[in-house]
């Protein structure tokens, strides 16, 4: 069967992957109900259209930080891609460029970031920083983005820990990992990832392990990641991040008006509203609900960024009405690399492509900079 959707490509995935890896990829905070409600946030919005306009021509594409992107849509950062296909972090990279959409990577990238940027020459990539307890592996991460040509830092700060999963402890996720019948049992129920996973070598956070100068160890370094954030962070405290890095900086991970304004204040290039994917708390509200009045607040002086529960082009068009500059995707295109590789996620990105032109098309409304509130009910 051809797959129609991003919903389609979820289900291929689940098919492919052990639940273990699926559950890492697909799954929320808690018993997932923030996750639940981004999802439901965006279908709840109802579109208001336009007839009798000429939509002959769409125009999709927009302006980041100088660099013109065929639409409004990220491909947000993601950790730990290696684990649903070898080269994931490159494939994507590749996938965007040949979209013309911006592309994040993650601290947790399983391949080099000198090895992304190889990939896809002139692409302009953008680079999501963790800080980490460890100063100088901070600063040694942001100096290898810089020296290999990304041109947006995107700092995460809702992770000072990580949240609490319920899935994780269902499926015995924990670090060190164990070996177990049932990790033993899922991962030969799924030969073909096994084989996969054999010949091509387990995921490594190559970039931490390098900038540490040690050897690649997984189970060591998601250990380094995920106990050693530094939750003193504050918004006194990130002078040193002006001067390590003087391209654009976006705040990954905003939920309040407060916070987005604090961010303004401070002088920051853009903002994500985003409860990463519902991830990490379980009862926090959607992003998309907040944005309308964070974007009226900001007005043109910062880029104002949504994500969690993007999965039609659609959603699109429903961010972009609420003043959005911009979506990130994390999980859609990942469905599509696990069920399928470059293919899969190709495919998703040029089904959000097509979604969003024909909603365009269909709400009445040829421009993206021309949507606004009237295109909602
Ligand atoms: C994430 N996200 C994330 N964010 C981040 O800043 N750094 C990271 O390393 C990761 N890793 C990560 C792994 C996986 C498997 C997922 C699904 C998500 C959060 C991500 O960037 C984004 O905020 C959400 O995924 C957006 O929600 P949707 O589109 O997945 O609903």
């Amino acid at each position: 069967m051809q797959c129609a959707s991003v919903s389609d490509y979820r289900e291929w995935a689940r098919w492919r992957l052990p639940k273990l890896a699926f559950d890492y990829l697909d799954k929320g905070a808690g018993d997932g109900d923030s996750l639940e409600n981004n999802v439901h946030a965006f279908r709840r919005l109802q579109l208001r259209p336009r007839v009798l306009v000429d939509v002959t021509k769409v125009v999709t594409d927009i302006d980041l930080f100088g660099h013109r992107y065929s639409a409004p849509l990220i491909v947000g950062p993601t950790g730990l891609n290696g684990l649903y296909w070898p080269d994931a972090d490159s494939i994507l990279a590749k996938e965007c460029a040949m979209q013309g959409l911006p592309f994040v990577l993650s601290t947790a990238a399983t391949d080099l970031l000198e090895d992304v940027r190889k990939s896809v020459s002139d692409h302009p990539l953008w680079f999501q920083l963790y800080v980490h307890e460890n100063r100088e592996l901070t600063l040694s991460l942001i100096a290898r983005a810089k020296n290999a040509g990304y041109s947006v830092l995107v700092l995460t700060v809702d992770v000072p820990v990580h949240g609490k999963r319920d899935h994780d402890i269902h499926n015995e996720f924990r670090l060190p990992l164990r070996p177990s019948w049932r990790l033993f049992d899922d991962i030969l129920r799924h030969p073909r990832w096994a084989i996969q996973m054999l010949t091509h070598g387990t995921p490594q956070l190559v970039n931490i392990a390098r900038s540490l100068g040690q050897q690649p160890n997984l189970l060591a370094h998601a250990g380094v990641l995920s106990r050693a954030m530094d939750k003193s962070l504050t918004w006194n405290s990130l002078d040193w991040l002006r001067d390590a890095w003087t391209g654009p900086i976006v705040l990954k991970g905003i939920q309040s008006e407060d916070d987005a304004r604090r961010a303004q204040q401070c002088g920051f290039d853009g903002i994500v509203l985003s409860n990463h994917g519902g991830r990490q708390l379980s009862g926090v509200s959607p992003p998309i609900d907040g944005l309308e009045a964070v974007a009226a607040q900001i007005g043109d002086s910062m880029k104002v960024f949504v994500d969690g529960g993007v999965r039609r082009g659609e959603d699109i068009v429903k961010a972009r009405a609420l003043g959005a500059s911009a979506v990130l995707t994390g999980r859609a295109p990942l469905y599509g690399l696990a069920a399928n590789g470059k293919e899969g996620a190709r495919d998703v990105l040029k089904l959000f492509l097509d979604e969003l032109h024909i909603a365009l098309q269909l709400v009445g409304c040829p421009s993206m900079n021309m949507l606004g509130r009237e295109y909602l009910r």
